[in-house]
């Protein structure tokens, strides 16, 4: 396909449409907070700025001001009425914004995670960092909620490997490391009704709030979350399949060789760990091409919490010295990611 030249102008309008979309996910991520399109929705789709601000008791004219700031980049259109101005959603943006949609709950991640940003300058000179686990609650709460929506990814894929369903169906253990929010947890139990599940996860937060999942679910029995990192568990031949979703890049670098040979410690014969992370890109190929993107991203926005995001040789390189022999290195498994599927012979 040819590619337009690129042209001064070409590029000022790559620009500002850049910092328009800064302005765009807080109009998103402010518009979700504030209820302003559970309020439309409620409507039929269609109110008054006075309407949305009287739905939610907001401020009439801040409410205003956003409805028209919300049109302007495009999510919401306005139509004049006799007496009023009118919004509705402009199309698909109704569903692509509803309660639970990805979209949606990525501004609001983006929202909470751009708190960071003016911090960066002073961090970038001193090498400061704030971990994952320095982050507030609106983050972990809205990380918990993003998870829910790829769970299911996870247990798709897990079911595909070779003789996991019979293991898991005959009652074997599954363990997920860096459990978070218990999603993959309530996935397994709930797929698995015979099967023990086991979750490693050291944020209080996500021990609390995923072991209250798990009760509401019926599923405390069954179900059981270590409140460890994955330094500090110690199991042996228990599992039949490890998982580990967006963690690897989350653990401490001198720590990653050590945690794989927990969980090689931690596997039966014959059973497998699926590794689900992103991938750094290993040339300056890689970093043109778009299935990088995400990963070059997410470390970007993880440069200052310690974080390493490690190319799939360096991945590579530790499963096989840990142990594992890789059977499986797929990036279309899990869409944006890379997985990783090590066993135990
Ligand atoms: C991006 S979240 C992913 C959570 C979950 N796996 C999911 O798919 O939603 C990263 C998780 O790794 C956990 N984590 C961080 N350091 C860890 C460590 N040393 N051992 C185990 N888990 C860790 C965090 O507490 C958090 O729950």
């Amino acid at each position: 396909m040819s590619q337009r030249p690129l042209t001064k102008d070409s590029q000022a309008r790559t620009l500002r449409g850049w910092m328009l979309g800064l302005h765009a996910t807080h109009i998103i991520d402010v518009g979700g907070r504030l209820g302003y399109f559970s309020a439309l929705r409620q409507r039929a789709g269609r109110a008054t700025a006075a309407e949305l601000a009287t739905a939610h008791n907001l401020d009439p004219w801040r409410t205003a001001v956003w409805c028209k700031a919300a049109c302007t980049v495009g999510i919401l259109r306005a139509t004049d009425e006799i007496e009023d101005t009118s919004y509705s959603f402009a199309p698909f943006m109704d569903e692509l914004l509803a309660d639970n949609a990805p979209d949606l709950l990525t501004s609001h991640v983006l929202a909470s995670l751009a708190r960071d940003y003016p911090g960066y300058p002073e961090a970038f000179r001193t090498g400061a960092t704030k971990t994952f686990h320095d982050h507030d609650e609106d983050f972990f709460a809205h990380q918990g909620r993003i998870s829910a929506l790829r769970a299911p990814l996870i247990l798709a894929a897990a079911r595909r490997l070779s003789g996991v369903e019979e293991r898991l169906s005959a009652g074997g253990t599954i363990m997920d490391i860096g459990s978070g929010s218990g999603t993959v947890l309530v996935s397994f139990a709930e797929a698995f009704p015979g099967c023990q599940v086991i979750g490693i996860e050291p944020l209080p937060y996500f021990v609390h709030s995923s072991r209250q999942r798990l009760a509401e679910r019926g599923l405390a029995q069954r179900v059981r979350v270590e409140s460890v990192g994955g330094e500090g568990m110690d199991f042996e031949r228990t599992a039949d399949l490890i998982t580990m979703v967006q963690v690897f890049h989350e653990l401490p670098d001198t720590e990653k060789i050590a945690i794989l040979r927990r969980c090689h410690h931690a596997l039966k014969p014959g059973g497998s760990l699926l590794l689900v992370d992103r991938c750094a890109p290993e040339s300056a190929h890689d970093i043109q091409d778009r299935r990088f993107s995400m990963s070059i991203l997410e470390q970007w926005f993880e440069v200052t919490w310690g974080n390493i995001v490690n190319t799939r040789s360096e991945i590579l390189a530790m499963l096989r010295q840990t142990g594992f022999s890789v059977s499986q290195e797929n990036p279309d498994m899990v869409p944006t990611y890379w997985s990783f599927v090590a066993d135990k012979s």
